[in-house]
């Protein structure tokens, strides 16, 4: 068997064929790189693909904690040079914290999915265990995947129920061309993005007191991550604690609607 980044020109014609295609594997195969490379190849193809990113720990769409969609008009190199077609905020860098709350925010953002368009996905590296498996086969029912890829022996064996759900089912072996990343460099990654993401962002203070939180603890807010949400459910921003000051928090703020909040969802801590 081929390794991903040898089997890539070989694959993408025979992937074109379906609609929404999920890429899974281990952390470090060369997942976000493949759809990356799939996503130029479509556009080429005159497509205007969908990317999808449910990697909460490192998002290329958002900010930690979130998980989003782009829509690729355009040759690109960065994800995030992309048009943002939905952000659904989820507050911590793994989908494990909390498997309820991460799977409404991939059930809100398939709903904002179009019909008829090609839709690549991205997830996680969490595939070991029954609930990394649970996930991975739910997710790509409420996706309504009709492809995947595995990368890896350890995927490998999930074959048979993708394909017992109809999925068609594509195996490759990891990118010998990745550096794996150990947990330092990852969480150094991880706030390398959220100084990215909100730095051009403006500040404001914020009264946390005066909202309704959804929180698992609300003291020392200092450098968390948050979403405030309308009452229609909606995010119309996400935030970061830069400070607190008597009671106040002060923030970055990214607005991604006109609506006030009125409630605010509370993530973890994103710092050094
Ligand atoms: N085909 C390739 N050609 C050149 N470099 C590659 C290729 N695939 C991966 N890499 C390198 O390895 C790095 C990690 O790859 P990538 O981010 O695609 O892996 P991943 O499986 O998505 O990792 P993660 O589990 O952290 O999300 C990339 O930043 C890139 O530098
Ligand atoms: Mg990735």
């Amino acid at each position: 068997m081929q390794d991903i980044q040898r089997l890539s020109g070989e694959l993408f014609p025979l992937l074109e064929p379906y609609k929404r295609l999920m890429v899974i594997g281990p952390t470090d195969t060369g997942k976000s790189t493949f759809i990356k490379n799939y996503a130029l190849y479509l556009i080429s193809r005159g497509e205007t693909p969908y990317v999808v990113d449910l990697d909460v720990g490192q998002s290329d769409i958002g900010p930690v904690g979130t998980i989003g969609s782009v829509k690729a008009t355009k040759t690109f190199t960065l994800l995030e040079e992309l048009p943002v077609h939905d952000l659904e905020f989820f507050g911590f860098s793994a989908p494990s914290h909390d498997i309820i709350s991460y799977m409404h925010c991939v059930h809100r953002l398939s709903q904002k999915l179009p019909e008829g368009k090609k839709v690549l996905i991205d997830t996680t590296g969490w595939i070991h265990g029954y609930e990394a498996f649970s996930l991975k086969l739910s997710k790509a029912n409420i996706l309504d995947v009709d492809a995947v890829l595995l990368i890896g022996e350890v995927v490998h064996r999930w074959e048979r129920a993708f394909s017992g759900v109809g999925i068609r089912v594509f195996k490759c072996l990891p990118s010998k061309l990745v550096v794996p990343k150990d947990k330092s460099r990852r969480k150094l990654n991880r706030y390398a993005a959220t100084l990215r993401f909100f730095e051009k962002c403006p500040l404001a203070k914020l009264d946390i007191k005066r909202f309704p939180a959804w929180a698992r603890e609300l003291k020392d807010p200092k450098h968390r991550i948050l979403g405030l949400y309308t009452k229609k459910f909606e995010l119309t921003a996400v935030a970061w604690v830069l400070d607190v000051q008597e009671g106040m928090l002060i923030i970055r703020v990214h607005k991604l609607g006109q609506e006030t909040p009125t409630f605010v969802r509370v993530g973890q801590k994103i710092s050094l």
